[in-house]
């Protein structure tokens, strides 16, 4: 389905190269101030560098279309739309009969048959990522009202980690100077290296994204199965190329032991916090007062230029492909942006179903 969220709740339309993409954001409170700027600046944090071998692509310009009236919500939905312009889509006919090791045209062909839209990924494009920066630059300032911030930068780049401990402040501000979103200026010089270097050998390069929110008070999720983790791991698996999400310590806690694992309380500035953050804020699926610390791996790219096996599905028979075209070396600095939308919309949509922002402007 193309719909998510309880309270708040974002319906995705469009495809990649028809007349555009857009969302319809339900459940916006009235009276919410909205720059119409502040969410075209996150959504143009999502267009591809130069810098990192993408071709150039037009700027994506957002149109509020309804729910925005002289800078205030007005209750309504939040209905944007982002124009495609500059497509091409001559490339993408042959993924009928010889879809892409990686990507969705085997499986989308299958299940919706002929009449799919496969041009420029359809609907599984990362375009559709678009609409959601936009919705989630307006979750970003639900979230504000109650002091929650929400920063993401990329912790990984193929072999290249950071391993540095991080802090919100400076993460929101480095990532943003760099093309490849690190928080480190250094290492992302090498990130930079890192997917050239993939890109003269046709290749592509995978990475990690880890996001921060700081501020959010004790006591949000819906367990048992709206859980926080629950719902914040299925929009991050929704994103395209995803293929894993942690919390806190994540999959290295199974090397743990409890004493190591157990973030131990202390009282500071007359609240309960922990010495450590190994469940990544979250305990019993309820956030716990610390930062949300989580972390969503990337594939490489699927479309790339280098031969590789794939089938002629008419003939039935084995052949080989080369996928030419506009195609991202690494999604991952694009995805930073994204990961932020996606963890302010359910952190937004989970405090309003906990009462900790207020569903009606009084
Ligand atoms: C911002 C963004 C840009 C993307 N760009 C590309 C691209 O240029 N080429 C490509 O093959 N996949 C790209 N993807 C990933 C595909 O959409 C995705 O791998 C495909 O739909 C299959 O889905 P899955 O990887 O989640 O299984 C992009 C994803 C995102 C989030």
């Amino acid at each position: 389905m193309n719909t998510i969220g309880t309270l708040l709740r974002l319906t995705l339309f469009g495809s990649s190269h028809g007349p555009g993409v857009g969302c319809v954001l339900d459940g916006v409170p009235a009276g919410l101030e909205i720059d119409e700027d502040d969410i075209q600046r996150e959504v143009d944090l999502r267009r591809p560098a130069m810098s990192i071998g993408t071709p150039r692509a037009e700027a994506d310009q957002v149109k509020v279309l309804a729910g925005v009236r002289d800078g205030f919500t007005t209750g309504a939905p939040v209905v944007v739309f982002i124009e495609n312009r500059d497509t091409d889509s001559s490339k993408y006919e042959r993924f009928r009969t010889v879809p892409r090791p990686g990507h969705a045209d085997l499986t989308a062909l299958n299940r919706y048959g002929e009449t799919v839209d496969l041009r420029g990924g359809g609907q599984f494009s990362g375009r559709m990522t678009a609409p959601v920066v936009a919705a989630g630059a307006i979750a970003k300032v639900m979230l504000s009202t109650i002091g929650v911030q929400i920063a993401a930068y990329t912790q990984r780049l193929g072999r290249l980690v950071d391993e540095e401990e991080r802090y919100l402040k400076e993460v929101r501000r480095a990532s943003r100077e760099n093309p490849v979103r690190a928080a480190d200026p250094g290492l992302a010089l090498e990130m930079v290296n890192e997917i050239m270097a993939a890109k003269e050998e046709g290749d592509s390069v995978g990475g990690a994204i880890r996001c921060l929110a700081v501020g959010l008070p004790m006591g949000v999720g819906e367990p048992f199965f709206d859980s926080l983790e629950g719902e914040l791991a299925k929009m991050l698996f929704s994103i395209p190329g995803v293929k894993g999400v942690e919390f806190g310590s994540g999959f290295r806690s199974a090397e743990m032991r409890g004493s190591e694992h157990n973030d131990q309380f202390i009282v500071e500035d007359g609240e309960v916090r922990t010495i450590t953050n190994h469940a990544g804020g979250i305990l019993g699926g309820l956030s716990n007062g610390m930062p949300i610390d989580l972390r969503v791996a990337i594939k490489p790219t699927a479309s790339i230029s280098r031969e590789q096996k794939s089938v002629d599905l008419e003939r039935m028979e084995d052949t080989t492909i080369k996928v030419e075209g506009r195609h991202d070396p690494c999604i991952v600095p694009r995805a930073v942006i994204v990961v932020e939308a996606a963890t302010a919309l359910v952190l937004a949509d989970m405090c309003l179903r906990g009462d900790f922002i207020a569903r009606e402007h009084r």
